[in-house]
């Protein structure tokens, strides 16, 4: 029986190390919301922030007028409010990110992108689990810049995420005082966005016109169709159950050319964790498929 909040009572319950003296939570609510956030995202809760799912909780909880934790979860469960679950989730999933993140990994990207060009083709790139849109936004600056100085192509960027919420941000390109500030340089910041009363910044339409965002379950959805030359999955999968992991990475293999690069966090490796890639030696944290041969930049 698939319950109305898409969580399957047949799904395997993993509590992990979760203390219950350090929440509210009973232990049977604490199973469902393990449950519900493995089954919508592969994700763990035991070594996924879990002392501070209630935390992360209460605004909602407020929104929603629920007084307690456990009555959230039957909230959930008994399906009257069928956006609830999706909106559990979001609150749950650890969305964060920053601009330009780890700004050495752009660096093996430029050149990526111009070994692609020398081949006579525009590079695609999928940002999976772009969260908020700081990764792709990224991407689109440094290229766009790149495009004015030196006339060339702008890249095709798809940027995806499991959080409904996460991509509607993405989409309106709209960021705190606090967000932009997190990587992003000044130059960029007045370039390309405009400041709007309140401390809110927004991306000018020519800068998230190149991006494609959508929203997409890396565990269970098809890949963006076509084929990637890169695709970044940076922080995406560290606390992922390992069938769903090797289901995420099958994904992007399928969607990666056979040339195609994959990058993953600074904390990330596949070694141990899948057959399907290996480690390129074209840079530090990126992955090429198992099969292919290893990649060469040239200068
Ligand atoms: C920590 S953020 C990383 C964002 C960005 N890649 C970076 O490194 O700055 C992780 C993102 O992965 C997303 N995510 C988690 N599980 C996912 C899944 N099964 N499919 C797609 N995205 C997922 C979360 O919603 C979140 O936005």
């Amino acid at each position: 029986m698939v319950m109305a909040s898409g969580w399957t009572p047949a799904t395997p319950v993993r509590t992990g190390s979760m203390s219950m003296a350090q929440s509210p939570l009973s232990g049977q609510s604490l199973a469902v919301l393990s449950a519900l956030l493995e089954a919508r995202t592969g994700q763990q809760i035991a070594s996924h922030r879990s002392t501070r799912v209630d935390t992360v909780l209460l605004p909602l909880m407020r929104e929603r007028r629920i007084d307690t934790l456990d009555q959230l979860v039957c909230a959930v469960l008994d399906g009257r409010d069928p956006q609830l679950a999706g909106r559990v989730i979001d609150a749950l999933v650890n969305c964060e990110t920053s601009f330009f993140r780890d700004p050495h990994v752009f660096d093996n990207i430029v050149e990526a992108v111009a070994e692609v060009e020398r081949e006579g083709r525009r590079a695609r790139i999928w940002s999976a689990g772009c969260s908020t849109g700081q990764e792709p936004l990224s991407l689109a600056m440094m290229f766009a810049d790149r495009q004015q100085t030196q006339g060339r192509p702008m890249p095709e960027i798809v940027a995806t995420d499991v959080s409904e919420a996460a991509i509607a941000r993405a989409r309106s390109g709209c960021y705190t005082q606090f967000e932009v500030q997190r990587g992003l340089p000044i130059r960029q910041l007045v370039r390309w966005f405009e400041g709007r009363p309140g401390n809110e910044w927004v991306a000018r339409p020519e800068l998230l016109r190149p991006i494609s965002f959508r929203q997409m379950n890396l565990t269970i959805d098809p890949a963006p169709s076509g084929q990637f030359d890169l695709v970044l999955c940076r922080n995406v999968m560290l606390y992922f159950a390992p069938d769903p992991k090797e289901r995420a990475f099958r994904t992007l293999a399928g969607a990666m050319r056979d040339t195609g690069l994959l990058i993953l966090g600074a904390g990330e490796t596949v070694m141990g964790q899948t057959d399907l890639f290996q480690l390129a030696s074209v840079g530090r944290g990126m992955y090429r498929k198992s099969a292919a041969p290893d990649p060469v930049f040239r200068a």
